[in-house]
């Protein structure tokens, strides 16, 4: 069952803490990244679908972030998957900018999250598990 809690608004920063094609990870559980890319700001969970990796400290371009461990991409618009070898979408979340600030909202599902992985299902929720994603998938 799903069941959302609405959340407030938490104030990031301010937009000139986030330079163009950067992150700025927030120690939430799990921790979220805010990105800002082409002049916009996006939030998705901090870490990778593939394996256990920070995506703040990716390549930032043209609204994408890129792994630095393995390569994989992700649309920071969307959280789909662009490139293996993630295939499991990131979590995204609410941005607002008010004036000079940065804002997040942060909601949870119960049951929002895949586990497993998802070979052949790029950006979707459709996951299965195989023996390639033993051990790299959560719990
Ligand atoms: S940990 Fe990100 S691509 Fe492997």
């Amino acid at each position: 069952m799903s069941e959302y809690t609405r959340k407030p608004w938490i104030r990031v920063g301010r937009i000139d803490e986030i330079p163009e094609d950067q992150a700025l990870r927030l120690d939430t559980t799990p921790p979220v990244s805010v990105f800002r890319s082409d002049g916009e700001f996006f939030c998705v969970d901090d870490t990778c679908t593939h394996e256990d990796f920070s995506l703040a400290d990716g390549w930032v371009e043209d609204g994408a972030v890129e792994c630095p461990l393995h390569l994989a991409k992700f649309c920071l618009r969307t959280g789909a998957a662009l490139a293996t070898p993630a295939c499991r979408p990131l979590a995204t979340h609410e941005v607002r900018v008010d004036g000079a600030d940065v804002y997040v909202r942060i909601e949870r599902g119960g049951d929002d999250r895949v586990d497993g992985h998802c070979p052949g299902a790029i950006g979707s929720n459709a996951g299965r598990r195989d023996a390639e994603g033993a051990g790299h998938g959560m719990a």
